[in-house]
């Protein structure tokens, strides 16, 4: 292993340039002008990989391509699938950004660019550290494939198929998923659970047009404001959810699991000035911790109605439409609390409009058992790489294909994330720590180790 980490350690400037090229292609999934620029990125990435001395492959979907690259593989070794994505969110509001999104720069030992933390950084970490076992000819103790896609923040459906089409290729021992976070930069974390996820729309249609708010108003049901009241009726003053069968199937936190929770670092003072408001607010009975990651929530994420413009108009909008997620917990599964959803807000919308409800993507959560020995591995090299205790998390984000892999590939994944809270995932001036980044070489090379002989 010496050389291995000699290696990585001589090697960190070139890492560092490479990561830049990578986060200079503006691979925006969710916009179509940017289609070129995914397809460009995956050839890079193939290349890159080749050159490495992997088997590749760029598989082309209906959406993004699909990169695969694998170590050959050998009988009576372990083989792990390590999971990527090169696609990002979009960058805008561009205004913000102190240097261009895709033109990345290095200040102050961080890294910064669209991507550059989610999660082009995170899995280029792994993808150098094997780099050192094979540039230095150190036997790799297991076989490894990368999968790296380009719809993970678009929620695309191509890798499901792929994984069903490639299901024999890619049966592996485990997945690795560098794509969450750690709360500092010495404190490394296993996340051992993440909330799912369960989209839709709702629009209320009320008068044929737009109508005139002195001539009919009081007279007609305004369906920005039935939207309000709606929508106004999901939680109440406590901050639970009301809707009938919400909560059925949440697995209550066990005594054990709130003492975890309890000993992450967490000072709600800087808590608040990292998000900016004077004052937290959640369901009652719960800490911050355990509300965002373990227990389940409503979010509007958009609300639109009537006139948006400069200046007042006076009207009654002729419709009004709310776009929603929920994060679940376990063992909540989006079908079912879409079902719940839609039924009560049948029941509360009056006749005097039409309602839409248009079910979105969804996934379900993931929990892994922190006592599986693969997770017991993972801490290891972890506690090797940090040279610190590493922390056991729940997370409140999503990433749907984890669920895919356990149930079309049976296997569990580790989450091993190298995102800072201050990151500024899916924000302007996103960044990339290069110290996390160089720790994260190590904890991936110690990895294979722990995982080979666990
Ligand atoms: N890397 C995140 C997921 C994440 C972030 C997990 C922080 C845990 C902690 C991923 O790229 C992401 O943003 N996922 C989306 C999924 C959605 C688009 C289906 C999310 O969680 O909103
Ligand atoms: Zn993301």
């Amino acid at each position: 292993m010496r050389a291995v980490l000699e290696y990585l350690e001589a090697h960190q400037q070139q890492f560092i340039e490479e990561l830049k090229a990578y986060v200079r292609f503006p691979t925006v999934s969710a916009q179509s002008r940017h289609r070129e620029d995914m397809l460009r990125c995956a050839q890079w990435l193939v290349e890159q990989l080749r050159h490495l001395g992997l088997q590749t492959q760029l598989h082309e979907t209906a959406g993004h391509p699909i990169v695969l690259g694998s170590t050959p593989r050998r009988k009576g070794r372990r083989h792990f699938l390590v999971y990527g994505h090169y696609d990002v969110q979009p960058p805008e509001p561009l205004e913000l950004w102190q240097t261009p999104p895709f033109d990345p720069s290095v200040r102050g030992g961080v890294l910064y660019g669209r991507g550059a933390s989610d999660n082009k950084g995170q899995h280029w970490a792994h993808v150098k550290a094997l780099e050192a076992y094979l540039r230095t000819g150190t036997e790799l103790p297991c076989d490894l494939t990368f999968l790296i896609e380009g719809e993970e923040e678009v929620g695309g459906p191509s890798l499901e198929t792929f994984l069903k089409r490639h299901r024999t290729r890619l049966r592996c021992d485990a997945v690795v998923v560098s794509d969450t976070g750690l709360p500092g930069r010495d404190l490394p974390a296993l996340t051992y659970s993440l909330r799912g996820l369960a989209a839709f729309e709702l629009e209320l249609i009320g008068p044929n047009r737009d109508l005139h708010s002195g001539i009919f108003g009081g007279s007609v049901h305004n369906p920005a404001v039935v939207l309000c009241q709606l929508l106004g009726r999901v939680h109440d003053a406590r901050g639970r959810i009301t809707i009938p069968g919400f909560y059925d199937d949440v697995q209550p936190l066990s005594r054990k699991e709130r003492q975890r929770l309890r000993r992450l670092p967490f000072s709600e003072r800087s808590y608040r000035r990292l998000v900016g408001v004077s004052a937290l607010f959640g369901e009652a009975g719960y800490t911050p911790n355990e509300q965002r990651m373990a227990r389940p929530t409503f979010e509007i994420n958009g609300l639109t109605s009537g006139y948006q413009g400069e200046g007042s108009k006076t009207i009654i909008p002729s419709s009004a439409a709310a776009k929603v997620t929920m994060r679940l917990v376990p063992n909540q599964q989006p079908q079912k609390i879409l079902q719940r959803v839609e039924a009560f807000l049948e029941k509360h919308c009056p006749r005097s409009v039409r309602m839409n409800f248009r079910p979105g993507h969804g996934c379900s959560p993931y929990w892994l058992d922190p006592d599986h020995p693969d997770a017991q591995a993972a801490l290891r090299a972890l506690r090797r790489a940090f040279d610190r205790e590493p922390l056991l998390l729940r997370e409140g984000g999503s990433i749907p294909i984890v669920n895919r892999f356990k149930e079309v590939l049976g296997a569990e994944t580790l989450l091993l994330g190298l995102a800072l809270p201050d990151d500024n995932a899916h924000a302007p001036n996103e960044k990339f720590d290069l110290e996390v980044f160089a720790r994260g070489q190590h904890m991936s090379a110690w990895l294979w180790q722990e995982l080979a002989t666990r």
